[in-house]
């Protein structure tokens, strides 16, 4: 428990509704450290679990974790096959603590491609924890947002086929409504671990406006102490929308 960074928190007052990460950086964590790749996947587990841990009690609303993205079945299936058993593993021992800290599990992208017992597992999650009115942690698991985007767009143009709208209708809130994230605020604040300075194909629509904040840390080395600077950090930004300083502080 770090008191004095929460406090800071606290007094600044305008806390990220909205935390995205992409959880990067286990891979090159387990080889620094001799270990096999997958080490480092394990290793990341308890970083989840702080990170989900310390936003649920500083009050963040939506945390959206990157866990296993499109492109991501095109690791060595070694891999793949350690990564999708992990995450059911993980899920399995952690939803009683997700419900003990009243956090609603949900997820975006498409996983009715995981396998079976995977999908299983965090069907029962999800709905374990649907009553939970606390922290909302968004696993983005298969996921691809220039797919997420094409679905969309799918689902559009079949609503004008059918007669349902026409397509001068089409606004951003429209649009909105066809994502994974409908019913989610865009992110206030992306982080990304790991050192690489790109997006990987991670909500592209949603993050039009979102604070990102860089590190090099590897994802298995990120706590507490770290989100708590990536958000003091994010608290000393102006935001300006497009807008002049002067506008945004009036
Ligand atoms: C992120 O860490 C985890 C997943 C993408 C599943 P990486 O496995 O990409 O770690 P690096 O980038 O190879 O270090
Ligand atoms: C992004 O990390 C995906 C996740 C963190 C799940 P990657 O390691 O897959 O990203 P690239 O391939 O380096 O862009
Ligand atoms: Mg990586």
């Amino acid at each position: 428990m770090n008191k004095s960074l929460r406090e800071k928190i606290v007094e600044q007052g305008n806390l990220p509704a909205h935390i995205a990460i992409i959880m990067d950086g286990n891979g090159r964590w387990a080889k620094a450290n001799n270990l096999p790749r997958v080490a480092g996947h394990v290793e990341g587990i308890n970083s989840v679990r702080e990170i989900v841990q310390v936003c649920g009690e500083i009050g963040v609303s939506y945390l959206t974790l990157y866990t296993f993205s499109n492109e991501n079945w095109k690791r060595p299936q070694k891999e793949v096959s350690a990564i999708m058993k992990l995450l059911l593993s993980t899920i399995k021992k952690e939803v009683g603590n997700l419900n003990k800290n009243n956090v609603r599990l949900s997820t975006i992208g498409n996983i009715n491609d995981l396998p079976d017992n995977s999908r299983q597992g965090i069907l029962e999650g999800i709905e374990v924890t649907k009553n939970n009115t606390g922290l909302n942690l968004i696993l983005a698991l298969n996921y691809s947002s220039r797919q997420e985007l094409l679905m969309a767009v799918q689902r559009i143009a079949d609503k004008i086929l059918s007669g349902e709208m026409n397509s001068n209708q089409i606004s951003e809130a429209i649009f909105s409504r066809e994502l994974y994230t409908v019913d989610i605020p865009d992110p206030d604040l992306l982080i990304r671990t790991g050192g690489e300075s790109r997006i990987s194909n991670f909500l592209l629509w949603q993050l039009a406006y979102t604070e990102f904040f860089l590190t090099d840390i590897h994802w298995p080395d990120f706590r507490e102490e770290d989100l708590l600077n990536s958000i003091i950090d994010y608290q000393g930004r102006q935001r300006r929308f497009g807008q002049i300083e002067e506008q945004v502080s009036a």
